[in-house]
């Protein structure tokens, strides 16, 4: 359980900059990501999915924002808390981009969204991951 507990944030950082760079670089090259990087990105977006619902369920409850949970500062529990909310974005807009609800130009704007939501997962992420370091040393 704690190698579990260990590896599940490592496969999600490795996940999200692995659909960082084939979506960034798709959109740069291509105006998004196609063949090869669209594929490795579908691959990589289960595991960010999957990563994200279990750090949410492990991790959820500590990051509560009660004040007898001590150990962990306000600033990281709302980093946290972004974090798993740009994760949501994220992944909602996408999924919802994927059937044909919401018409071209609704589908055209969720792609805008998936990308700022990715966006907010990066920052949120390297900030937070700043911050437990600055709180543990
Ligand atoms: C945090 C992780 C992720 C980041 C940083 C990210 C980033 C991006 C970026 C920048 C694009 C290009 C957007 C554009 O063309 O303007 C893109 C496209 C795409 N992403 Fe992600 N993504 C992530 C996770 C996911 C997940 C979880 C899914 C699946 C639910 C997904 C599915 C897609 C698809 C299908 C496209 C192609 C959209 C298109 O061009 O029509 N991505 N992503």
């Amino acid at each position: 359980m704690n190698v579990v507990r260990k590896a599940i944030p490592i496969v999600a950082a490795v996940s999200v900059l692995g659909c960082a760079a084939t979506g960034f670089i798709g959109d740069w090259l291509h105006g998004g990501p196609t063949g090869w990087g669209l594929l490795v990105h579908m691959a990589l977006a289960a595991p960010v999915m999957l990563a994200f619902a279990a750090i949410a369920l492990i991790w959820g409850g500590v990051h509560r924002f009660d004040r007898t949970l001590g150990r962990i500062g306000g600033v990281r529990k709302l980093l946290f808390w972004l974090l798993l909310l740009s994760a949501f974005v994220c992944t909602t807009t996408m999924l919802a981009a994927m059937f044909p609800i919401f018409g071209y130009i609704g589908q055209d704007k969720l792609v805008d969204a998936h990308e700022l939501g990715g966006i907010g997962v990066l920052v949120a992420g390297l900030l937070y991951g700043l911050s437990a370091r600055r709180e543990t040393t």
